[in-house]
């Protein structure tokens, strides 16, 4: 075997904002087994990954929840490694871009290009909520298409003509975020000035770094000037400061695959790895990206030009691949397949898919369908009909002869053919080139089963005298499944644990070509079962509940969703009561409260509210309210407060307390 290489790998970091689905799945599975591979040929490879955690989107989803950013990606984060670990997917470490690694990698690469002055400094004109009071991304804007006057069309382009525009092109704009019309607004922003690196980038994408028909693809980009790339964003925004400005922040593409290093760099600290070695300029290790086709521009452009600017090491290999279809088209909601990785988890075995998707996956961009049907029939037919069945025909044999193999290979010319292939298939899981390492892979099991039907062991058996035969045949049997098994071990993780189990050794590439002789196997357990169509239906039905398309809501159920379920019960502890308010005053030193005394018609209460911005003390005495009287009493700085007054409003000026009508009672229970 070659000498031992040190190889750095990613996936593309998922945005901490969604769940992870099938077509991310393809991505991490396609990575997975190639590192497995890696490592399983004794190759010093290391797989990192991570959350993308900022952005406006992330802040804004954050706030609809009603809690914290940092309480937002922490938990979907831990939901990601769930899903990942649930598909065996084996990552050495995964961090998220929100963490101190990462935002010093992000400040020391970005110091590097402002030193060498390769950003730029202008304003620029930008849509502006002016009630949510920040800047509008393009998809934040929706409006009419100034050119075919279709209605509610994004900032950018128009879905309907194509056509595109700037955001305050857009007839009767209206910000997504609040439907407030956006203004137009300056500010400044910085920009990383990408043309400056024209010439490397030309050299870069054709020296191998990429596949040739995406090179093709970069090349018309790289004919013109490469435009400036604007990496500000204006407070508030969930990201890093820019330091040395105010109130701005790192674009979240900047710092996202600075997230490459600092996982590793956290990786590093933990396990003693020098993180130089890797990618310090002239680095010995490689780095490869996985990636889907969408980001490609800011794999092959940005992030190598970054990296050299700053000092770097650049990637050894950018690996791009297409976009995943169910059933030929797009992953949609409505037909139940935009699936889940966790709704798929729940009725199917992950190596299903793991197969399903090596068999197709190849080293282009080309777009992967996955057909159900095909996916139920291929995964029975070549997993558990041809390489499963090779060792369920013959093991039982073994089993009955007394459990040990034989020392004789009875068929020297198919033991060599299969012995021969490794070689061949090795070199197309290395060029990722996985359909054709599964067809290899198929055509020896086939080649196995040949052999088996004709030499009928089962028939043999019933022959006085050709126990030895029985015992040879059956022997070549199980060494070919433990083979086979061996090359499918990247793909098929656990069903190769599971054989080692039946098989009383372990599988690995460089002992796979001595045959097993005179050793002891264990009883055979039925390693896979075939899938049911139903339980893919199943996955179907599932994924059109947990995503069917429900009327967005509006206004405040927008901002504020409906909280979880409760019981009849739990909502008749609350004893709402009517009051009247017998006094209210300003409370020393207290910036939002104002004191009430209420008036439960037999007895009173003191409460203290947070309404002093919304109303003066005067208004509020004499007033009937609606209170929750049976709260715990909560010492607070100021004394005791024995009870809550229930309002509604955004808040601050805007705070309304609730008035019942009249006939409304102080004492009266509210139901
Ligand atoms: N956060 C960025 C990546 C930053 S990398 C420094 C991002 N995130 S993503 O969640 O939208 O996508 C993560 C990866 O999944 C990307 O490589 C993307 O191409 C891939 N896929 C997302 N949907 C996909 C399919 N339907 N099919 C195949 N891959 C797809 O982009
Ligand atoms: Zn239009």
């Amino acid at each position: 075997m070659s000498e031992r290489r040190k190889i750095l790998v990613t996936s593309a970091l998922p945005y901490a904002n969604g769940s992870i689905h099938l077509g991310h799945m393809f991505e991490t599975i396609l990575t997975d087994i190639w590192v497995r591979f890696q490592k399983q040929r004794g190759h010093d490879c290391l797989y990192m990954c991570a959350d993308d955690a900022h952005g406006s989107g992330i802040m804004l989803s954050a706030e609809k929840k009603g809690v914290s950013p940092e309480e937002h990606i922490a938990s979907i984060k831990e939901e990601h490694q769930r899903d990942f670990a649930g598909f065996y997917i084996g990552f050495n470490n995964y961090h998220s871009t929100h963490s101190e690694e990462n935002r010093f990698y992000s400040e020391l690469i970005y110091n590097q290009l402002k030193e060498k002055g390769h950003i730029a400094r202008r304003s620029i004109k930008q849509a502006y909520d002016p009630e949510k009071q920040m800047f509008l991304a393009d998809r934040y804007v929706k409006g009419t298409c100034p050119k075919c006057k279709s209605p509610d069309q994004y900032g950018d382009n128009c879905e309907v003509c194509s056509a595109t525009y700037s955001a305050m092109e857009l007839i009767n704009p209206k910000s997504v975020v609040s439907g407030a019309t956006p203004i137009e607004k300056e500010s400044e922003h910085l920009f990383f000035k990408l043309a400056d690196f024209t010439e490397f980038l030309r050299e870069w994408t054709t020296a191998g770094h990429i596949q040739d028909s995406v090179a093709n693809k970069l090349a018309e980009w790289l004919k013109e000037e490469l435009r400036e790339w604007d990496i500000t964003r204006d407070a508030p925004y969930f990201g890093f400061e820019i330091p040395g400005e105010k109130d701005k922040y790192f674009y979240v593409w900047l710092d996202a695959p600075i997230g490459y290093m600092a996982s590793f760099k956290q990786y590093c600290e933990r396990e003693g790895v020098d993180f130089d070695s890797y990618w310090k300029a002239d680095s010995d290790a490689e780095l490869y990206h996985f990636i889907g086709k969408d980001i490609i521009y800011f794999h092959a452009l940005f992030w190598p030009a970054m990296l050299s600017a700053s000092g770097f090491r650049t990637p050894t290999k950018v690996c791009a691949h297409g976009f995943v279809t169910v059933n030929g088209e797009k992953m949609s909601k409505s037909r139940g397949t935009f699936i889940n990785a966790a709704t798929y988890l729940e009725h199917l075995n992950p190596e299903y898919l793991r197969y399903y998707y090596a068999s197709k996956i190849s080293d282009t961009i080309d777009d992967i369908d996955l057909n159900l049907e095909d996916f139920v029939a291929k995964v029975n037919s070549d997993l558990v009909g041809k390489v499963v069945n090779i060792a369920s025909r013959t093991a039982k044999f073994i089993s009955k002869s007394g459990g040990v193999l034989a020392e004789n290979i009875h068929d020297e010319a198919l033991w060599n053919k299969f012995i021969c292939a490794g070689e061949t298939i090795a070199n197309f899981y290395e060029n990722r080139e996985l359909g054709k390492a599964m067809r290899e892979i198929m055509a020896l099991a086939d080649a196995a089963n040949e052999y088996i039907a004709a030499q009928a062991p089962w028939a043999m058996v019933k022959e006085p005298g050709r126990e030895q035969e029985v015992k040879e045949v059956c022997s070549l049997g199980v060494n070919l499944f433990r083979v086979l098994m061996t090359y499918l071990k990247p793909v098929l993780p656990e069903t190769a644990k599971a054989s080692e189990a039946f098989l009383n050794c372990e599988l690995n590439w460089s002992t796979a070509p001595e045959f097993l002789g005179s050793h002891a196997i264990n009883a055979f357990k039925p390693l896979m079962s075939r899938i049911d169509m139903k339980k893919v239906e199943a996955v179907v039905e599932a994924s059109k509940e947990s995503t069917e398309s429900k009327p967005e809501p509006q206004g405040w159920l927008a901002q504020e969703p409906i909280a979880a379920e409760i019981e009849y019960g739990d909502f008749a502890k609350v004893d709402l009561r009517v009051v009247k308010i017998a006094y209210a005053e300003h409370v020393e030193g207290a910036d939002k409260l104002l004191r009430l005394t209420l008036d439960l018609g037999g007895e009173t209460r003191n409460v203290f509210a947070g309404i002093k911005n919304a109303y003066q003390p005067e208004e509020l005495i004499g007033k009937h309210t609606v209170m929750v009287a049976n709260l715990k009493p909560r010492k607070m700085k100021f004394g005791m407060s024995e009870g809550m007054v229930l309002a509604a409003g955004p808040g601050g000026k805007e705070l309304f307390i609730l008035e019942p009508n009249e006939g409304a009672e102080p004492g009266m229970r509210v139901m």
